[in-house]
């Protein structure tokens, strides 16, 4: 067996997998977000501790089989979020987490103190109010105290691990989103650290994601009932293990995920890609790897708007049901899903949604068809910009809300022209955590193969040509009504 733990923004969601790649247990446990003000979005790093043990313990005790087999655990983590310790390693505050954007002032310093070219270069990413580097500079300006103190400073599941096993370490996947990694090269920018005087020490050593960092301590073994031989591999960001988890492991394959926001994100095999800082360009939890990643911010969101505003009694399966009626282009109907602004490719937080086209005759079905054709041509524009590189994008797997109806599926299909693969079930990160325990420990020498054992496909959709041909057309006055819209909200 081995143990996947999911350390997400709202829950941890342990899983439990046989030597069958099935699912022998899960068991999920929450937290609370803390929103002092507006803007701010934090957490106890100790909460997830709490509810990390409280849920292995609940798991070994539900356990039937010996907890010797139990051979690996490892993690995902949500990504970017800013813990600091002190010398004895206690934490110093609060948790200052990705989805938090009280740094704005802070990204304009860094694009001023290293310049965006250089920026860029090195990190591969723009400077964004999510990424961790921001946070550090906001800590260091407004409680310099805390600054001062601070020894070493953790993303969330590395801090998680560190309680497990006492020992303490990042690896690439989630310190690339911390805007002070070399991306490409691999290594801490001693570059960006000394144009901020952070000190060299405050970034932890660098692991791969399946790398063994150690065992469980005795404490830790007894307060929850594993072994004490229980192996400990370093894990990955949550993206990336959503990745692994979907079998996103090689050139050509593509992961559509569609959350509250959406996210496309694709394999990448070289470090030299130029994407302008238009996606984001992060290190894979597959050794020497990367992946692109464009999002979309109001994608499931914008279907759930739509049924709290405009149906609030239907169900989500009867407000898609019939959509399939409706014709390619929704009877003229175009929506463009900028609810809460828009992240990729425009970076822009300030422009709004639109419905156009519209006309007496048409009906609720129409509008729910334009929404999900909006949606899926917002993440088209991520697809795009991978092609225009010169990436092949052909196989997408589909997982998430726009993998639950069979329309939205063909509807991916015919956008994104390629052929879309939707799982037998879905897991999300947590599966990817388990499988990098599983190659971790050695149940095979390629990540691949524990992937096909895992993962199991159960449907494709071929993109039908007549349909992507009339998408192509929609997509160009699609992408017109960003720039005719603009001003509005400004
Ligand atoms: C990625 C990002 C989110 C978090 C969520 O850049 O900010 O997807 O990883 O956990």
């Amino acid at each position: 067996y081995v143990i996947g733990i999911d350390l997400g923004t709202s829950a941890v969601k342990i899983l439990l997998m046989d030597q069958e790649g099935n699912v022998a247990q899960e068991v999920s446990k929450s937290y609370p977000l803390i929103h002092e003000k507006s803007g701010y979005s934090e957490q106890e790093p100790e909460q997830w501790v709490e509810k990390t043990r409280e849920g292995l313990s609940e798991l070994v005790t539900e356990f039937k089989g010996n907890v010797e087999d139990i051979e690996g655990i490892s993690f995902s983590g949500q990504m970017h979020g800013l813990v600091l310790l002190d010398e004895s390693n206690n934490v110093l505050r609060n948790a200052i987490l990705w989805n938090d954007v009280r740094t704005t002032p802070q990204c304009k310093q860094i694009y001023d103190v290293v310049g965006q070219e250089r920026l860029l270069a090195i990190t591969k990413n723009p400077a964004l109010e999510g990424f961790t580097l921001p946070k550090i500079l906001w800590v260091k300006e407004h409680e310099p105290e805390i600054f001062e103190k601070s020894a070493v400073f953790m993303l969330p599941k590395d801090y998680l691990r560190f309680r497990m096993t006492g020992q303490i370490h990042s690896e690439y996947s989630d310190a690339a989103g911390t805007l002070l990694l070399n991306v490409g090269e691999k290594q801490w920018s001693t570059e960006i650290c000394d144009q901020f005087n952070i000190k060299h020490e405050l970034c932890p050593p660098l692991v791969e994601s399946h790398e063994c960092v150690g065992t469980i301590t005795e404490e830790y073994a007894s307060l929850t009932g594993l072994s004490p031989a229980t192996k400990v591999f370093a894990g990955g960001a949550d993206n990336a293990c959503g990745a692994i988890g979907s079998g996103i492991l090689s050139e050509g394959n593509t992961l559509c995920s569609v959350g509250t926001s959406g996210v496309v994100l694709s394999y990448e095999e070289r470090n030299d890609r130029d994407f302008e800082g238009k996606v984001h360009y992060f290190n894979h939890g597959k050794q020497d790897a990367f992946y692109t990643m464009g999002v979309t911010l109001a994608a499931g969101y914008s279907l759930s708007w739509f049924k709290d505003v405009f149906a609030e009694n239907d169900s989500f399966e009867a407000l898609l049901d019939g959509i399939e009626h409706i014709p390619v282009g929704a009877n003229g109907l175009l929506f463009t899903p900028y609810l809460v602004g828009e992240r990729t490719p425009h970076a822009d937080p300030k422009i709004r949604a639109s419905f156009i086209g519209m006309e007496g005759s048409h009906t609720k079905k129409d509008f729910v068809r334009a929404v999900l054709e909006g949606i899926t041509f917002s993440l088209h524009e991520s697809i795009e910009i991978f092609r225009a590189s010169g990436k092949t994008i052909d196989t997408i797997t589909s997982i998430g809300g726009g993998a639950k109806n069979d329309t939205w599926l063909q509807i991916q299909a015919d956008i994104f022209d390629a052929k879309i693969i939707k799982l037998k079930s879905e897991q999300g990160p947590g599966i990817g955590a388990a499988i990098l325990a599983a190659f971790g420990a050695g149940w095979s020498n390629s990540l691949q193969e524990i992937a096909d054992l895992f993962i199991q496909p159960a449907t494709t959709y071929e993109p039908i040509p007549e349909n992507v041909e009339k998408y192509q057309k929609l997509f160009t006055l699609y992408k017109g009504v960003y720039q005719q819209t603009k001003e509005l909200n400004e």
